[in-house]
């Protein structure tokens, strides 16, 4: 008898969230473990569910923030180029767009080690990023950006609002879905935002999750999973509208949510197109989410065959990016050294380190080099275009890549 699925509170709307996932006991995603270390490992249930109200996929189990988000966080936005163009970007339609009256002011929550904020301080807009995690605030820092060591929640917020005015656009990239406490949040963001001002965040899209068969995008950092449809709802809960959807190519597939006080903005034909196109797949239906659990279980499987007979072909296997998605794909198949001998991964951070769980050693990109192994698992297949350019000599040399996102094939 399969165990019944479990159910959990809705973390926006208090509805029952039932579970369509179980991915089973794992440790924290980032959690790089020095080789020496003894100290014992944190570890959860890692469960996803749909609330039965407002079809919020999240988490069933949540992580307490400060074992997560503290000083040694080890991700570092500015580490691939083509999301410093990306974030580069956006700083840049925001300085034309919402930032052009007298002495704007655009606040960020989980500001990184600058990556955005970095051109809004070069243009010499006001600013102010939150980030918690000390050591990569403290690069933003010195970069010129001006950050607040916190978490963005209501207090917080509203501190900055009484010495600072008013914020024209709060903006956040791949950190609401880190977050299960919307309700603090966008207490926040009503308390600091202007009457007419914009909170834009852009997260991994549902949509494209289910599409690639992307079951490592959950994981303890992502909490929620958004789709236009439950970001609508969310936004209606706590008074806001969403006004605009925009599909982003970026971390295997995002959305970027633009949201305003309820009838401020005139919602654009982009928001009711997504919302129909989600309606017409049956996105958020109970039964697309068991048939996406059921082609994870695919991949687990075929990916594991495909490992075990290369070992036992006698090639070498290693793995390319320690990304915190990997920690999901690593302890729900439980792949360890003795299947890929390391990961290697351009973050100091990272390096001379193990991963959670699994403990395999992670190498810098120079280890790769000396010698090419014969396959290489992408972990950090939401960068293949940067990493294949920078590494063709891998493939000139004979090597292989091996992918598991939409299924399972060598490349
Ligand atoms: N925005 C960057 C990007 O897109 O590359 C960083 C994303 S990183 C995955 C998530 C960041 O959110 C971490 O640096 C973490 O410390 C921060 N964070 C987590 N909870 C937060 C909160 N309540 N307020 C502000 N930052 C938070
Ligand atoms: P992410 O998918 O969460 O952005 O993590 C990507 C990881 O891959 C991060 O640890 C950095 C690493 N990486 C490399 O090792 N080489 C690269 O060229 C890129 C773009 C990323
Ligand atoms: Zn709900």
């Amino acid at each position: 008898m399969p165990r019944e699925l479990a159910t959990a509170t809705c973390r926006v709307c208090e509805g029952t969230v039932h579970e369509f996932l179980d991915l089973g006991r794992q440790p924290l995603s980032d959690a790089f473990r020095e080789p020496d270390s003894d100290a014992a490992e944190f570890f959860f249930r890692l469960a996803v569910g749909r609330c039965e109200s407002c079809a919020m996929v999240q988490l069933t189990e949540s992580v307490p923030r400060e074992k997560m988000f503290h000083e040694d966080y080890p991700y570092h936005s500015s580490g691939s180029s083509v999301m410093r163009e990306h974030f580069a970007g956006v700083a840049r339609r925001f300085l034309e767009t919402e930032l052009t009256g007298p002495d704007p002011f655009i606040v960020e929550m989980g500001c990184n080690d600058g990556v955005m904020l970095g051109t809004i301080h070069q243009a010499g807009v006001r600013h102010l990023g939150f980030e918690p995690s000390g050591r990569v605030a403290e690069l933003a820092r010195a970069g010129g950006v001006r950050v607040r060591t916190a978490f963005f929640e209501d207090s917080t917020a509203s501190e900055v609002r009484a010495a600072e005015g008013p914020a024209q656009v709060i903006y956040a990239a791949n950190t609401m879905c880190h977050i299960p406490y919307p309700d603090s949040i966008f207490r926040g963001v009503d308390a600091l935002l202007a009457p007419d001002g914009v909170f834009v965040f852009e997260d991994p899209y549902l949509g494209d999750l289910v599409t690639k068969t992307s079951f490592d995008q959950i994981y303890d950092e992502h909490f929620f999973v958004f789709s236009a449809q439950s970001v609508q709802a969310m936004a209606q809960h706590y008074g806001f509208e969403l006004v605009d959807v925009e599909r982003l190519p970026v971390h295997g597939g995002e959305i970027r949510y633009t949201l305003a006080r309820a009838g401020k903005r005139e919602p654009s034909a982009a928001v009711a197109d997504l919302l129909a196109e989600e309606d017409a797949r049956g996105l958020s239906e109970m039964e697309t989410l068991r048939g996406f659990a059921a082609s994870v279980l695919r991949v687990r499987d075929d990916l594991v065959d495909l490992l075990e007979r290369l070992r036992k072909d006698g090639c070498s296997v290693v793995a390319y990016g320690a990304t915190a998605k990997s920690a999901t794909v690593t302890n729900f198949c439980d792949i360890g050294p003795e299947l890929l001998s390391y990961v290697c991964d351009s973050t100091p951070a990272k390096q001379h380190r193990m991963t959670p769980g699994k403990h395999i050693p992670v190498v810098p990109p120079t280890a790769f080099r000396d010698p090419y192994p014969d396959y290489a698992l992408l972990f950090a297949w939401n960068h293949a275009e940067e990493i294949m350019a920078n590494e063709q000599e891998f493939r000139r040399s004979g090597g292989r890549w091996i992918s598991y996102v939409p299924n399972v094939r060598v490349l």
